[in-house]
């Protein structure tokens, strides 16, 4: 039992003792912590229910919380709260059973949940960019939230690698080379192995191919004649969309793997090809799509909130499969698969309407009844101008360019003093880049997902606020205080903590506290919930350093603050795992 669990069962046990035994405890912590630790709010509504004062029920069971040494002060204040201070003592006496606990006193569920989860959501031959950092960050913060509680998850990238952006590539590489032997409709050998272009290559390509695609029309013709035959299995355009995907994804996983984020599947939009058009035949059968002016739709009813939702357009006028249609596809391929309880989407806000329609056609066709889908919508990055994010020129911020202004501005920092005064050159090389991306990756997670806003890499890299560095920083003390004294990090039985001053109270309240954020984090689906835990953890930890010496105390004080360095240590890289930050061994 974690320390509200226990708080639960004694104001439990108080109300069963004094003859309300349905009574809900409704424990939490406390609103005041001036006053309280934990606070029971569970006489008013009983009282409603049994037409009696809540102040005399609430006196009552605290009557009897009082005689419980677990308490230094229970009192009963407002219309009738239960306000609970536990003593010094029992928060010591503790520590050790539940704050060494690999999860931190967090207790799984005994049915965890399966779940799928969408995110990344990158695009084939082109450059990741701004837009991609949130659905990659929040979403493997997400993930590693859910595989904490105990579920078990599946991380898929869901690549873009079909549809027209792959026949406007093909077009403009056939109009530009017309004599590779991929276009060739004769050639029965082995194609290249070699990509005839670079990824940088498809990077400039496509924009153009895209530009002249809306003034030309002949050429539009052509790609989408390319992104037919392609999905149709056209041999050498197959070889060739398999250069693409393979140079692109290398491209790719380079950037996932400098954010150290992580995907388990690299499915994409094409691997449910086949499986669509099964679904589309079926669902003409059965009614369910209908032809609409030669488009192939499915007609949904109204959305959650009342509106009427457009169609459902399955397959255009011209023969071209939409993105719905593919990401209804994958929620049948997930399903079969893998029978998860939740589907994940960590998109972009701005693709809200999108996926009310794809649920909403789920649910049409029996999908829905198998599986929750959920959008978890974020907000965009902005410029200081509070605009989308864009280079000064006004052009594509790419994320490597955003990975490059944090860790640059980190060096910065590190040469104007601000941090890493004692590192060598080229260590300040190395951890201006993890302590960059961290920061980075803290300054997104911080905000509500649904939020927008500013970038400001020189805010970021701060290590003054609530920022990645001065979360780091607390976390690279801790360690380095336990160097200093010699002494492991690993917790061991016999450490114990004593309680001598508020500090270290207020230190210890908030490690116990990793249950409640985790719970709260992970029912919102929330990771900003564990930056707020984890930058008040850094505040905590940083008075308690500065109010309560170490080296000069008596050993048995000594002892019993390196202890709490090492549970706090131990709480606070289990939540900043959570968040996906790296900790650099120095700063
Ligand atoms: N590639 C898409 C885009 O750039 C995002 C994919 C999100 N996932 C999904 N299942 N639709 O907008």
């Amino acid at each position: 039992m974690n320390l509200l669990q226990l708080v639960k069962q004694k104001v439990q046990d108080a109300f069963t003792k004094v003859g309300f035994p349905e009574a809900q405890t409704l424990v939490r912590l406390s609103d005041r912590p001036d006053i309280s630790d934990y606070q029971s709010n569970g006489a008013l509504p009983l009282a409603k229910t049994l037409r009696q004062p809540p102040r005399e029920i609430a006196a009552k069971v605290a009557s009897v919380l009082k005689e419980d040494p677990f308490f230094q002060a229970v009192t009963v204040d407002g219309p009738g709260f239960i306000n609970l201070k536990i003593s010094d003592n029992e928060l010591g006496a503790n520590a050790f059973r539940i704050l060494s606990e690999s999860h931190g006193g967090y207790e799984r569920p005994d049915t965890p949940k399966k779940i799928v989860i969408d995110y990344g959501g990158p695009n084939i031959a082109k450059a990741l960019h701004v837009g991609h950092l949130r659905p990659a960050v929040i979403g493997d913060s997400i993930k590693r939230l859910c595989r904490f509680v105990g579920d078990e998850v599946i991380g898929d990238v869901h690549l873009g690698d079909w549809g027209l952006p792959m026949g406007l590539l093909i077009a403009i590489i056939q109009e530009r080379n017309p004599t590779l032997p991929f276009f060739d409709p004769n050639f029965k050998g082995e194609y290249p192995k070699e990509a005839p272009f670079t990824s940088k290559d498809l990077e400039t390509l496509y924009p153009l191919a895209s530009q002249r695609s809306k003034t030309d029309e002949t050429f539009l013709n052509k790609a989408k004649e390319c992104t037919r035959k392609l999905q149709e299995g056209d041999r050498g355009y197959r070889a060739l969309w398999e250069h693409f995907i393979k140079i692109s994804v290398s491209d790719i996983q380079k950037i996932y793997q400098e954010l150290d984020v992580h995907f388990d599947l690299w499915w994409g939009e094409s691997h449910v090809h086949d499986r669509l058009q099964q679904m589309i035949h079926r669902l003409q059968k059965d009614g369910t799509i209908i032809s609409d002016n030669g488009a192939e739709i499915i007609p949904l009813g109204k959305s959650k909130n009342g509106n009427d939702l457009p169609p459902l357009i399955m397959v255009k006028s011209d023969g071209a499969v939409m993105y719905g249609a593919t990401d209804l596809a994958t929620i049948e391929e997930r399903v079969d698969e893998f029978h998860p309880d939740y589907i994940l989407y960590v998109v972009d806000a701005r693709q809200g309407l999108h996926f009310e329609q794809v649920f909403s056609g789920a649910e049409k066709i029996g999908l829905a009844q198998k599986t929750h889908c959920e959008h978890l919508g974020f907000g965009t990055i902005n410029g200081k101008d509070n605009k989308p994010f864009k280079t000064r020129d006004g052009g594509v911020m790419t994320l490597r360019m955003l990975i490059d202004l944090a860790t640059q501005s980190a060096r910065q920092k590190m040469e104007s003093g601000e941090m890493g005064r004692d590192l060598s050159e080229s260590e300040k090389d190395q951890i201006s880049q993890i302590v960059g991306i961290s920061a980075l990756k803290f300054a997104d997670l911080m905000n509500e997902r649904m939020k927008n806003y500013i970038f400001d890499e020189d805010k970021l890299t701060g290590t003054e606020g609530k920022t990645g560095p001065y979360i780091l920083y607390a976390l690279v003390r801790m360690r380095s205080v336990l160097e200093k004294m010699g002494v492991s990090a690993t917790i061991e039985e016999n450490d114990l903590v004593t309680i001598t001053h508020p500090t270290e109270r207020q230190l210890l309240l908030r490690l116990y506290a990793l249950p409640d954020s985790v719970q709260t984090a992970y029912d919102n689906r929330a990771p900003h919930v564990i930056c707020d835990y984890l930058f008040k953890l850094a505040q905590d930890f940083n008075s308690f350093y500065h109010d309560c010496p170490i080296k000069t105390a008596t050993p048995d004080i000594q002892k019993s603050r390196l202890a709490l360095t090492k549970y706090a240590l131990h709480i606070g890289l289990l939540m900043s795992d959570i968040l996906g930050l790296k900790i650099p061994n120095k700063m």
